[in-house]
Protein backbone atom coordinates (compact mmCIF):
# COMPACT_ATOMS: atom_id res chain seq x y z
CA UNK A 1 0.00 0.00 0.00
CA UNK A 2 1.34 3.35 -0.80
CA UNK A 3 2.06 5.63 2.59
CA UNK A 4 3.96 8.29 0.60
CA UNK A 5 1.21 11.04 -1.31
CA UNK A 6 1.94 14.15 -3.55
CA UNK A 7 0.76 16.33 -0.67
CA UNK A 8 3.74 14.77 1.72
CA UNK A 9 6.00 15.64 -0.79
CA UNK A 10 5.16 19.30 -0.88
CA UNK A 11 4.99 19.46 2.60
CA UNK A 12 8.35 17.22 2.72
CA UNK A 13 9.43 20.27 0.29
CA UNK A 14 12.69 19.34 -0.43
CA UNK A 15 15.58 16.05 -1.10
CA UNK A 16 14.36 12.84 -2.79
CA UNK A 17 11.11 11.29 -3.48
CA UNK A 18 9.22 8.92 -5.51
CA UNK A 19 5.80 8.86 -6.46
CA UNK A 20 2.89 6.96 -7.27
CA UNK A 21 -0.04 8.30 -9.53
CA UNK A 22 -1.78 9.40 -12.74
CA UNK A 23 -1.13 11.57 -15.58
CA UNK A 24 -3.22 14.41 -15.37
CA UNK A 25 -1.33 16.81 -18.32
CA UNK A 26 1.78 16.34 -19.99
CA UNK A 27 4.04 17.63 -22.71
CA UNK A 28 6.83 16.55 -24.88
CA UNK A 29 9.57 17.87 -26.95
CA UNK A 30 12.52 15.92 -28.34
CA UNK A 31 14.49 16.75 -25.70
CA UNK A 32 12.21 17.11 -22.49
CA UNK A 33 8.55 15.88 -20.97
CA UNK A 34 6.88 18.25 -18.36
CA UNK A 35 3.87 16.19 -16.10
CA UNK A 36 1.59 16.96 -14.16
CA UNK A 37 0.91 14.25 -11.78
CA UNK A 38 -1.89 14.06 -9.71
CA UNK A 39 -3.51 11.29 -7.16
CA UNK A 40 -5.69 11.63 -4.45
CA UNK A 41 -4.24 14.33 -2.21
CA UNK A 42 -2.98 16.79 -5.08
CA UNK A 43 -1.25 17.29 -8.42
CA UNK A 44 2.67 17.71 -8.64
CA UNK A 45 4.45 19.08 -11.43
CA UNK A 46 7.00 16.95 -12.80
CA UNK A 47 10.03 17.44 -15.58
CA UNK A 48 11.34 14.49 -17.07
CA UNK A 49 15.05 15.50 -18.79
CA UNK A 50 16.71 13.22 -21.72
CA UNK A 51 20.04 13.56 -20.65
CA UNK A 52 19.31 13.12 -17.10
CA UNK A 53 17.26 10.07 -16.79
CA UNK A 54 18.27 6.27 -18.34
CA UNK A 55 17.38 5.31 -21.70
CA UNK A 56 14.33 3.23 -20.30
CA UNK A 57 12.84 6.74 -18.21
CA UNK A 58 12.66 8.23 -21.67
CA UNK A 59 10.74 5.88 -23.76
CA UNK A 60 8.46 6.08 -20.94
CA UNK A 61 8.08 9.63 -21.25
CA UNK A 62 8.45 9.47 -25.21
CA UNK A 63 5.17 7.34 -25.24
CA UNK A 64 3.10 8.48 -22.29
CA UNK A 65 -0.48 9.62 -22.39
CA UNK A 66 -2.79 11.82 -20.02
CA UNK A 67 -4.13 9.12 -17.20
CA UNK A 68 -1.08 6.05 -17.44
CA UNK A 69 -0.04 5.26 -14.40
CA UNK A 70 3.02 5.76 -13.11
CA UNK A 71 5.91 5.64 -10.45
CA UNK A 72 8.38 8.47 -10.56
CA UNK A 73 11.44 9.61 -8.40
CA UNK A 74 13.56 12.54 -7.88
CA UNK A 75 14.01 15.73 -6.61
CA UNK A 76 11.93 18.32 -5.18
CA UNK A 77 12.34 21.51 -5.50
CA UNK A 78 10.23 24.73 -5.30
CA UNK A 79 9.50 26.52 -8.28
CA UNK A 80 6.80 29.37 -8.36
CA UNK A 81 5.93 29.09 -11.53
CA UNK A 82 4.42 25.12 -10.87
CA UNK A 83 0.97 25.12 -10.50
CA UNK A 84 1.41 23.80 -6.98
CA UNK A 85 4.59 25.37 -6.54
CA UNK A 86 7.05 22.56 -6.66
CA UNK A 87 8.51 20.44 -8.83
CA UNK A 88 9.88 16.98 -9.36
CA UNK A 89 13.34 16.69 -11.30
CA UNK A 90 12.57 12.79 -12.49
CA UNK A 91 15.72 11.11 -12.06
CA UNK A 92 13.60 7.70 -12.90
CA UNK A 93 10.47 7.24 -14.87
CA UNK A 94 8.19 4.00 -14.68
CA UNK A 95 5.05 3.20 -16.60
CA UNK A 96 2.57 1.20 -14.31
CA UNK A 97 -0.42 0.89 -16.51
CA UNK A 98 -1.19 2.65 -19.65
CA UNK A 99 -4.39 4.30 -21.01
CA UNK A 100 -6.09 4.44 -24.04
CA UNK A 101 -7.26 7.32 -25.12
CA UNK A 102 -9.09 9.57 -22.22
CA UNK A 103 -12.52 10.40 -23.65
CA UNK A 104 -12.68 13.22 -21.35
CA UNK A 105 -10.42 16.55 -22.63
CA UNK A 106 -11.46 19.79 -22.39
CA UNK A 107 -15.14 21.56 -22.48
CA UNK A 108 -17.30 18.54 -22.78
CA UNK A 109 -21.25 18.85 -22.52
CA UNK A 110 -22.81 18.05 -19.28
CA UNK A 111 -24.21 14.56 -20.75
CA UNK A 112 -21.30 13.62 -21.57
CA UNK A 113 -19.41 13.65 -18.18
CA UNK A 114 -23.04 12.45 -16.51
CA UNK A 115 -22.28 9.19 -19.53
CA UNK A 116 -18.66 9.10 -18.10
CA UNK A 117 -19.15 10.02 -14.89
CA UNK A 118 -16.92 6.89 -13.52
CA UNK A 119 -14.22 8.78 -15.68
CA UNK A 120 -15.08 12.44 -14.16
CA UNK A 121 -14.79 11.44 -10.96
CA UNK A 122 -11.00 11.39 -11.34
CA UNK A 123 -11.02 15.47 -12.06
CA UNK A 124 -10.16 18.09 -9.85
CA UNK A 125 -13.53 19.45 -9.31
CA UNK A 126 -14.76 15.81 -8.71
CA UNK A 127 -12.46 15.35 -6.29
CA UNK A 128 -12.51 17.85 -3.82
CA UNK A 129 -16.07 17.85 -3.60
CA UNK A 130 -15.79 13.91 -3.01
CA UNK A 131 -13.25 14.88 -0.09
CA UNK A 132 -15.70 17.43 1.34
CA UNK A 133 -18.32 14.87 0.91
CA UNK A 134 -16.29 12.67 3.03
CA UNK A 135 -15.82 14.77 5.72
CA UNK A 136 -19.68 15.82 6.56
CA UNK A 137 -20.01 12.13 6.65
CA UNK A 138 -17.66 11.32 9.67
CA UNK A 139 -18.64 15.15 11.39
CA UNK A 140 -22.43 13.68 11.10
CA UNK A 141 -21.12 10.27 13.04
CA UNK A 142 -18.69 12.25 15.19
CA UNK A 143 -21.79 14.77 15.95
CA UNK A 144 -24.49 11.71 17.41
CA UNK A 145 -21.55 9.91 18.85
CA UNK A 146 -20.16 12.62 20.85
CA UNK A 147 -23.87 12.50 22.19
CA UNK A 148 -23.68 9.31 22.83
CA UNK A 149 -26.89 8.35 20.18
CA UNK A 150 -26.79 4.90 18.86
CA UNK A 151 -26.72 4.47 15.23
CA UNK A 152 -29.77 1.91 14.30
CA UNK A 153 -30.98 1.10 10.91
CA UNK A 154 -34.12 0.94 9.33
CA UNK A 155 -35.11 -1.81 7.00
CA UNK A 156 -34.96 -0.34 3.33
CA UNK A 157 -38.04 -2.49 2.03
CA UNK A 158 -41.16 -1.02 3.64
CA UNK A 159 -44.72 -1.84 3.42
CA UNK A 160 -46.12 1.73 3.87
CA UNK A 161 -45.29 5.33 2.92
CA UNK A 162 -44.40 7.75 5.14
CA UNK A 163 -43.86 10.92 3.20
CA UNK A 164 -46.65 10.86 0.57
CA UNK A 165 -47.71 8.06 -1.72
CA UNK A 166 -46.76 10.20 -5.16
CA UNK A 167 -42.79 9.89 -4.52
CA UNK A 168 -42.96 5.90 -3.60
CA UNK A 169 -40.62 3.57 -5.59
CA UNK A 170 -42.80 0.00 -5.49
CA UNK A 171 -40.81 -2.90 -5.81
CA UNK A 172 -42.21 -6.52 -6.46
CA UNK A 173 -41.69 -8.17 -3.62
CA UNK A 174 -42.05 -12.07 -4.49
CA UNK A 175 -45.34 -10.92 -6.06
CA UNK A 176 -46.52 -8.26 -3.21
CA UNK A 177 -46.02 -4.55 -3.79
CA UNK A 178 -43.40 -3.12 -1.02
CA UNK A 179 -41.85 0.72 -1.28
CA UNK A 180 -38.17 1.77 -1.09
CA UNK A 181 -37.56 3.37 2.39
CA UNK A 182 -38.49 7.54 2.01
CA UNK A 183 -37.07 7.70 5.88
CA UNK A 184 -36.30 5.17 8.72
CA UNK A 185 -38.67 7.70 10.75
CA UNK A 186 -41.43 5.37 11.41
CA UNK A 187 -38.96 2.17 12.22
CA UNK A 188 -37.02 4.87 13.93
CA UNK A 189 -40.54 5.32 16.48
CA UNK A 190 -39.92 1.88 17.51
CA UNK A 191 -36.43 1.91 18.08
CA UNK A 192 -36.20 4.86 20.45
CA UNK A 193 -38.01 2.52 23.42
CA UNK A 194 -35.02 0.56 23.42
CA UNK A 195 -32.14 2.94 22.60
CA UNK A 196 -33.86 6.64 23.76
CA UNK A 197 -31.43 8.77 21.43
CA UNK A 198 -30.51 7.45 17.48
CA UNK A 199 -29.26 8.49 14.31
CA UNK A 200 -28.33 6.97 10.73
CA UNK A 201 -27.02 8.01 7.61
CA UNK A 202 -28.71 5.58 5.00
CA UNK A 203 -29.74 6.07 1.23
CA UNK A 204 -33.48 7.05 1.14
CA UNK A 205 -35.29 6.59 -2.18
CA UNK A 206 -38.42 9.10 -3.53
CA UNK A 207 -39.94 8.89 -7.03
CA UNK A 208 -39.45 12.24 -7.93
CA UNK A 209 -40.70 12.82 -11.47
CA UNK A 210 -39.34 16.24 -11.99
CA UNK A 211 -36.02 17.22 -13.19
CA UNK A 212 -34.68 19.42 -10.78
CA UNK A 213 -31.12 20.99 -9.07
CA UNK A 214 -32.20 20.13 -5.51
CA UNK A 215 -33.97 16.15 -6.23
CA UNK A 216 -32.48 12.62 -6.40
CA UNK A 217 -34.13 9.46 -6.32
CA UNK A 218 -31.83 8.06 -4.28
CA UNK A 219 -30.11 10.63 -1.82
CA UNK A 220 -28.03 10.02 1.27
CA UNK A 221 -30.33 10.74 4.49
CA UNK A 222 -28.98 11.50 7.74
CA UNK A 223 -31.88 11.07 10.53
CA UNK A 224 -32.04 11.57 14.32
CA UNK A 225 -35.14 10.60 17.18
CA UNK A 226 -34.92 11.76 20.60
CA UNK A 227 -37.10 11.26 23.30
CA UNK A 228 -38.23 13.04 26.05
CA UNK A 229 -37.84 15.68 23.87
CA UNK A 230 -39.41 19.08 22.62
CA UNK A 231 -39.74 20.86 19.67
CA UNK A 232 -36.98 23.09 20.45
CA UNK A 233 -34.57 20.13 20.99
CA UNK A 234 -35.07 18.91 17.89
CA UNK A 235 -34.65 22.02 16.20
CA UNK A 236 -31.42 22.68 18.70
CA UNK A 237 -29.86 19.57 17.59
CA UNK A 238 -30.62 20.23 13.82
CA UNK A 239 -28.65 23.31 14.01
CA UNK A 240 -26.13 21.74 16.16
CA UNK A 241 -25.73 19.33 13.41
CA UNK A 242 -25.36 21.72 10.26
CA UNK A 243 -22.62 23.65 12.33
CA UNK A 244 -21.18 20.69 13.41
CA UNK A 245 -20.56 20.18 9.76
CA UNK A 246 -19.40 23.53 8.73
CA UNK A 247 -16.74 23.62 11.61
CA UNK A 248 -15.47 20.05 10.12
CA UNK A 249 -15.70 21.34 6.73
CA UNK A 250 -13.84 24.76 7.25
CA UNK A 251 -11.34 22.99 9.41
CA UNK A 252 -10.19 20.30 6.89
CA UNK A 253 -11.43 20.98 3.96
CA UNK A 254 -9.76 24.29 2.79
CA UNK A 255 -7.93 23.62 -0.04
CA UNK A 256 -11.14 21.84 -1.52
CA UNK A 257 -12.91 24.79 -0.91
CA UNK A 258 -10.64 26.90 -2.55
CA UNK A 259 -10.78 24.61 -5.47
CA UNK A 260 -14.14 25.26 -5.62
CA UNK A 261 -14.08 28.59 -5.30
CA UNK A 262 -16.51 28.66 -2.61
CA UNK A 263 -16.76 32.07 -0.78
CA UNK A 264 -15.92 30.80 2.33
CA UNK A 265 -17.20 33.83 4.59
CA UNK A 266 -20.89 32.58 3.42
CA UNK A 267 -19.97 29.32 5.46
CA UNK A 268 -18.72 31.19 8.31
CA UNK A 269 -21.61 33.45 8.67
CA UNK A 270 -23.78 30.10 9.75
CA UNK A 271 -21.20 28.33 11.71
CA UNK A 272 -21.14 32.09 13.87
CA UNK A 273 -24.29 32.88 14.09
CA UNK A 274 -27.74 31.54 15.46
CA UNK A 275 -30.39 30.32 12.68
CA UNK A 276 -33.15 32.66 13.05
CA UNK A 277 -36.34 31.13 13.35
CA UNK A 278 -39.32 32.26 12.36
CA UNK A 279 -43.01 30.86 12.00
CA UNK A 280 -44.98 30.08 9.05
CA UNK A 281 -47.12 32.73 9.53
CA UNK A 282 -43.79 35.37 9.64
CA UNK A 283 -42.63 33.94 6.71
CA UNK A 284 -45.68 35.15 4.84
CA UNK A 285 -45.44 38.09 5.59
CA UNK A 286 -42.27 38.89 4.97
CA UNK A 287 -42.56 37.29 1.49
CA UNK A 288 -45.41 39.92 1.13
CA UNK A 289 -43.52 42.98 2.78
CA UNK A 290 -40.31 42.48 0.97
CA UNK A 291 -40.95 40.21 -1.84
CA UNK A 292 -44.04 41.41 -3.25
CA UNK A 293 -45.19 37.97 -2.83
CA UNK A 294 -48.24 36.69 -1.66
CA UNK A 295 -49.39 33.40 -0.23
CA UNK A 296 -52.34 32.05 0.41
CA UNK A 297 -52.61 31.05 3.92
CA UNK A 298 -52.55 27.10 4.04
CA UNK A 299 -50.65 26.56 1.15
CA UNK A 300 -47.00 24.93 1.35
CA UNK A 301 -44.04 27.09 0.28
CA UNK A 302 -42.79 26.65 -3.20
CA UNK A 303 -39.41 26.21 -3.91
CA UNK A 304 -39.87 29.94 -5.43
CA UNK A 305 -40.96 30.86 -2.20
CA UNK A 306 -38.36 30.03 -0.43
CA UNK A 307 -35.74 31.12 -2.35
CA UNK A 308 -36.74 34.62 -2.51
CA UNK A 309 -37.54 34.28 1.60
CA UNK A 310 -33.94 33.13 2.42
CA UNK A 311 -32.72 36.63 -0.11
CA UNK A 312 -33.46 38.29 3.54
CA UNK A 313 -31.17 36.00 5.67
CA UNK A 314 -27.14 35.37 5.27
CA UNK A 315 -27.49 32.43 7.46
CA UNK A 316 -30.09 29.37 7.23
CA UNK A 317 -33.43 30.29 8.51
CA UNK A 318 -35.54 28.11 10.05
CA UNK A 319 -39.43 28.08 9.88
CA UNK A 320 -41.72 26.60 11.99
CA UNK A 321 -45.76 25.91 12.98
CA UNK A 322 -46.33 24.92 8.82
CA UNK A 323 -49.66 24.36 8.67
CA UNK A 324 -51.20 20.62 9.40
CA UNK A 325 -53.01 19.96 6.27
CA UNK A 326 -49.56 20.35 4.11
CA UNK A 327 -47.66 18.69 6.87
CA UNK A 328 -47.19 14.49 7.40
CA UNK A 329 -49.68 12.77 9.49
CA UNK A 330 -47.11 12.63 12.12
CA UNK A 331 -46.49 16.11 13.04
CA UNK A 332 -47.63 16.80 16.42
CA UNK A 333 -50.77 19.48 16.37
CA UNK A 334 -50.21 22.59 17.93
CA UNK A 335 -51.52 22.80 21.21
CA UNK A 336 -52.49 26.50 21.37
CA UNK A 337 -53.50 26.27 17.51
CA UNK A 338 -54.99 22.96 16.21
CA UNK A 339 -54.79 23.84 12.38
CA UNK A 340 -50.55 24.47 12.55
CA UNK A 341 -48.31 21.58 13.49
CA UNK A 342 -44.70 21.28 15.58
CA UNK A 343 -42.88 20.65 12.29
CA UNK A 344 -39.99 22.83 11.26
CA UNK A 345 -38.14 23.09 7.56
CA UNK A 346 -33.94 24.61 7.75
CA UNK A 347 -33.76 26.89 4.14
CA UNK A 348 -30.27 27.16 3.06
CA UNK A 349 -28.86 30.84 2.62
CA UNK A 350 -27.92 31.61 -1.11
CA UNK A 351 -31.52 29.41 -2.49
CA UNK A 352 -29.91 25.82 -1.71
CA UNK A 353 -33.76 24.98 -0.78
CA UNK A 354 -34.53 22.56 2.26
CA UNK A 355 -31.69 20.69 4.23
CA UNK A 356 -33.47 19.37 6.66
CA UNK A 357 -37.08 18.82 7.49
CA UNK A 358 -38.33 17.94 11.32
CA UNK A 359 -40.94 17.81 13.97
CA UNK A 360 -41.91 17.10 17.34
CA UNK A 361 -44.18 13.61 16.90
CA UNK A 362 -48.00 13.81 17.77
CA UNK A 363 -48.72 11.46 21.03
CA UNK A 364 -52.21 11.25 20.64
CA UNK A 365 -53.17 8.10 18.69
CA UNK A 366 -56.58 8.77 17.34
CA UNK A 367 -55.26 11.99 16.08
CA UNK A 368 -52.51 10.20 13.81
CA UNK A 369 -55.70 7.64 12.65
CA UNK A 370 -57.78 10.32 11.78
CA UNK A 371 -54.85 12.30 9.84
CA UNK A 372 -53.66 8.72 8.12
CA UNK A 373 -57.97 8.55 7.16
CA UNK A 374 -57.69 11.75 5.77
CA UNK A 375 -54.84 11.01 3.57
CA UNK A 376 -56.57 7.82 2.42
CA UNK A 377 -54.46 5.78 4.51
CA UNK A 378 -55.47 2.75 6.06
CA UNK A 379 -54.34 2.46 9.51
CA UNK A 380 -54.33 -0.75 9.88
CA UNK A 381 -50.96 -0.97 7.79
CA UNK A 382 -49.93 0.97 10.19
CA UNK A 383 -49.93 -1.42 13.26
CA UNK A 384 -46.66 -1.59 14.42
CA UNK A 385 -45.97 2.24 14.42
CA UNK A 386 -49.25 2.71 16.40
CA UNK A 387 -48.06 0.58 19.09
CA UNK A 388 -45.27 2.82 19.66
CA UNK A 389 -48.04 5.12 21.22
CA UNK A 390 -49.85 2.54 23.21
CA UNK A 391 -47.53 1.16 25.39
CA UNK A 392 -45.50 4.31 27.66
CA UNK A 393 -45.00 6.57 24.61
CA UNK A 394 -42.94 9.34 25.51
CA UNK A 395 -42.23 13.05 24.43
CA UNK A 396 -40.51 12.67 20.79
CA UNK A 397 -39.40 14.31 18.00
CA UNK A 398 -36.52 14.06 15.18
CA UNK A 399 -35.76 15.50 11.78
CA UNK A 400 -34.03 14.34 8.52
CA UNK A 401 -31.45 15.99 6.89
CA UNK A 402 -30.54 15.51 3.11
CA UNK A 403 -26.78 15.15 2.93
CA UNK A 404 -26.74 16.10 -0.94
CA UNK A 405 -28.78 19.53 0.04
CA UNK A 406 -26.31 20.77 2.26
CA UNK A 407 -23.55 19.42 0.26
CA UNK A 408 -24.55 21.80 -2.67
CA UNK A 409 -24.79 24.27 -0.58
CA UNK A 410 -21.21 23.64 1.09
CA UNK A 411 -19.86 23.49 -2.55
CA UNK A 412 -21.83 26.24 -4.24
CA UNK A 413 -22.63 23.47 -6.48
CA UNK A 414 -25.12 24.68 -8.72
CA UNK A 415 -26.76 21.07 -9.03
CA UNK A 416 -26.81 17.82 -6.43
CA UNK A 417 -26.25 15.45 -8.76
CA UNK A 418 -22.94 16.81 -8.75
CA UNK A 419 -22.46 16.06 -5.18
CA UNK A 420 -23.23 11.78 -5.40
CA UNK A 421 -20.53 9.52 -7.18
CA UNK A 422 -23.56 8.04 -8.85
CA UNK A 423 -26.79 10.12 -9.30
CA UNK A 424 -29.38 8.49 -9.92
CA UNK A 425 -32.38 10.59 -11.08
CA UNK A 426 -35.58 9.93 -13.40
CA UNK A 427 -33.73 10.23 -16.18
CA UNK A 428 -30.60 8.01 -14.94
CA UNK A 429 -29.71 4.97 -13.55
CA UNK A 430 -26.48 4.38 -15.36
CA UNK A 431 -23.57 4.43 -14.87
O1 LIG B 1 -38.65 16.62 4.66
P1 LIG B 1 -38.51 15.13 4.48
O2 LIG B 1 -39.41 14.47 3.52
O3 LIG B 1 -38.66 14.52 5.92
C1 LIG B 1 -38.62 13.20 6.24
O4 LIG B 1 -38.40 12.30 5.49
C2 LIG B 1 -38.79 12.94 7.71
N1 LIG B 1 -39.36 11.59 7.86
C3 LIG B 1 -37.45 13.06 8.39
C4 LIG B 1 -37.51 12.77 9.85
O5 LIG B 1 -38.18 13.51 10.57
N2 LIG B 1 -36.85 11.74 10.30
O6 LIG B 1 -37.02 14.80 4.06
C5 LIG B 1 -35.94 15.23 4.85
C6 LIG B 1 -34.88 15.89 4.01
C7 LIG B 1 -35.33 17.15 3.27
O7 LIG B 1 -35.31 18.27 4.11
C8 LIG B 1 -34.33 17.24 2.15
O8 LIG B 1 -33.14 17.86 2.60
C9 LIG B 1 -34.02 15.79 1.86
O9 LIG B 1 -34.46 15.03 2.96
N3 LIG B 1 -34.71 15.33 0.63
C10 LIG B 1 -34.10 15.11 -0.54
N4 LIG B 1 -32.82 15.24 -0.92
C11 LIG B 1 -32.52 14.93 -2.20
N5 LIG B 1 -33.41 14.48 -3.12
C12 LIG B 1 -34.71 14.32 -2.76
N6 LIG B 1 -35.58 13.86 -3.66
C13 LIG B 1 -35.10 14.64 -1.42
N7 LIG B 1 -36.28 14.60 -0.76
C14 LIG B 1 -36.01 15.01 0.49
MG1 LIG C 1 -39.74 18.24 3.99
Amino acid sequence: MKDFFVQDAINQGKGNVTLQGWVYRERKSSKVGFIVLRDSTNIIQCVVKKDSVDAKSWNVMENLSVECSIKIAGEIVEDSRAPTGYEVRATTLELVGGSEVFPITKDQSKEFLADNRHLWLRSRRMNAILKIRSTVFGAIHEYFRNKNFYEFQSPIFQGTQCEGGSTLFEVNYFGKPVYLAQTWQLYAEAGIFSLENIYCIAPSFRAEKSQTSRHLTEYWHAEAEITWADFNDVINLGEGLIKHVIKNVLEKNKHDLEILNRDIEKLKLSLDNPFPRITYDDALKILEEKNNLKVEWGKDLRTVEEDELVKNFDTFVIVTHYPKKVKAFYMKESPSNPDVVHGCDFLAPEGYGEIIGGSEREPDLEKIKQRLIEQGEDPDDYGFYLDTRKYGSVPHGGFGMGVERLLAWLCASGNIKEVIPFPRTMRRVTP
